[in-house]
């Protein structure tokens, strides 16, 4: 069923990929190279790590033949169940890797502050299945996005620093291509070896990315045997890297996505009580589907940030200068009514830090939440907020967090935030389940060096919030479920639409029926949102 079918006629070229030091380095080819079509581009290329590749083309690219899903025999039924379920994916431990060429898909959209690398996680996380398919006899191409380029080149969002981060927790040269396309790219990954890899340079500089364009997913396709999503924080995004190429592809989870899912699923599933939901970040928005799916999971939900802010608008208090979303009161209200019914304690901040601007270096003192003044802003929760959650956390035995308290980027308004991540640790310490995600939360436990000590660090943002919504993931639901008999689920193209909006959506043509939508039009950042 897989890849094997292919011709075994790979010539035994030597490769040109230099190493860090320009030199070519050694492959550690096998005497028989492993099965691949006959037909990919006879190109030279050179590839530098994290530089650009130069090509002299020969002969032009001719299109692989692609794997045609298997005749629906066991019906429409198990095609939908295959769809629905979230979990039961087959992963990379169904594929033999020998020989393969895995096209990867990681999520290396990692914080950048002057070409660094803030924090690394989604890079350590990726690196157990990049591993297993090294160490598997597989070669291995990377893809992944970084930042927001919108189909522009832009060359602060490349992703050399994400290359050279992975070569040091990898201790493999990975080099990364010019471009994730192109006749130099075609030639790089012919010349690839059993346990070598590369990165392609971000999808995102394409269009077709963010449009799942089919033909931009078929030539992303061409570059492997098998496609591996290992990509969760990203799973929520219908694009051409995380679905389109599952459509051309026989399909597997990673470990990191596995795990992920499985963490989630078990906190959904089966949380020990009292369960406890902490939200926090910048806004209500693009969270009201998950607070109303978490008032009916947990037993107390903790908020903070300016999603607080908005609640304390619903609940006839006045924010001052605060960020809060005026449009959002009406949902908060409607969220408070709900965890009422269903006996869900709340707790929103009863004092909090405020600042007369949101920067470093501002003055601020601490004041009741019943006495915000009218010209300040709320930046961070205030000490005796911070010792009520304590005291509410004492009992809890599964706690939830995402998002930071204040504005955590500013040293004096990340307090909240870091005693929260002190009394995550506690919490942990004793026993107690504790799942964090997004970007500034695991910061807060890294900067305090207890991050390790959590159940599970989530490396998605949206991602893990809609999953935690009930929602399916698109990334997830192109793979098909373990022991499936089809290479390919027939169901994955999705109809390209320029992001826009939700009015786009509308206009986009009826047919084919998208299954799932690209989910660049509900982009609503979760994570990144700040209190600024
Ligand atoms: C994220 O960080 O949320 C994921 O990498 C997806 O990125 P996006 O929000 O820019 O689509
Ligand atoms: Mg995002």
């Amino acid at each position: 069923m897989l890849a094997s079918s292919r011709p075994a006629n790979r010539p035994q070229v030597k490769p040109t990929i230099t190493g860090s030091n320009g030199q070519p380095r050694p492959t550690g080819a096998p005497p028989t190279a492993p099965s691949r079509p006959a037909n990919r581009p006879n190109v030279k290329a050179t590839v530098k790590p994290g530089g650009t590749t130069s090509t002299t083309p020969q002969v032009r690219p001719v299109p692989r033949p692609i794997p045609r899903p298997a005749p629906p025999q066991t019906g429409p039924r198990r095609m939908a169940q295959e769809l629905i379920s979230a979990s039961g994916k087959r992963t990379i431990r169904e594929l033999h890797m020998q020989g393969q060429r895995v096209l990867l898909r990681v999520d290396f959209n990692v914080p950048l502050s002057d070409g660094k690398i803030v924090d690394d996680s989604r890079i350590r996380a990726a690196v157990p299945t990049i591993k297993a398919l090294l160490d598997g006899g597989a070669s291995v191409v990377i893809m992944s996005h970084l930042g927001r380029p919108d189909g522009r080149v832009v060359d602060g969002l490349r992703l050399r620093p994400a290359a050279e981060r992975l070569t040091q927790l990898i201790r493999v040269n990975v080099p990364t291509t010019g471009d994730a396309l192109g006749v130099g790219t075609d030639d790089a990954v012919r010349r690839l070896r059993p346990g070598e890899l590369l990165l392609l340079e971000n999808v995102r500089f394409h269009a077709g990315e963010e449009r799942n364009d089919p033909a931009f997913a078929e030539r992303l396709a061409s570059y492997g045997d098998v496609f591996v999503n290992d990509a969760f924080g990203a799973a929520h995004r219908a694009h051409a890297s995380t679905v389109g190429v599952a459509a051309y592809l026989p399909s597997y989870v990673g470990l990191l996505m596995e795990q992920e899912v499985e963490a989630l699923s078990n906190l959904l599933e089966k949380p020990a009580r009292p369960f406890a939901a902490i939200v926090g970040g910048g806004k209500v928005s693009g969270k009201v589907a998950v607070l109303e799916a978490l008032i009916k999971k947990v037993d107390l939900l903790i908020l903070g940030g300016g999603v607080a802010n908005t609640f304390l608008v619903a609940s006839g208090r006045s924010v001052g200068k605060s960020l809060y979303e005026s449009k959002m009161v009406d949902d908060a209200r409607r969220i408070l009514k709900l965890a009422q019914d269903r006996g869900v304690r709340v707790l929103l901040p009863v004092d909090g830090v405020v600042a007369k601007e949101v920067t470093r270096g501002t003055e601020f003192k601490v004041v009741s939440t019943d006495k915000l003044p009218a010209s300040w802003h709320m930046v961070d929760l205030g000490p005796a907020s911070i010792t009520a959650i304590r005291e509410a956390l004492a009992p809890i035995k599964t706690i939830l967090w995402n998002g930071p308290l204040g504005v955590f980027e500013i040293p004096s308004f990340a307090v909240a935030t870091r005693e929260l991540a002190k009394v995550a640790a506690e919490k942990a310490d004793a026993g107690a389940t504790v799942v964090v995600g997004g970007g500034d939360s695991i910061a807060a436990l890294r900067q305090l060096g207890v991050a390790e000590k959590m159940t599970h660090l989530s490396t998605g943002g949206g991602a893990s919030l809609e999953f935690l919504e009930g929602r399916d993931l698109p990334g997830l639901a192109v793979v098909p479920t373990a022991g499936s008999p089809y290479e390919t689920l027939p169901i994955i193209y999705v109809s390209p639409v320029k992001p826009g909006g939700k009015a786009a959506a509308k206009r986009a043509p009826a047919k084919p029926k998208p299954i799932i939508k690209p989910s660049a039009l509900d982009d609503e950042d979760d994570e990144s949102d700040t209190l600024a």
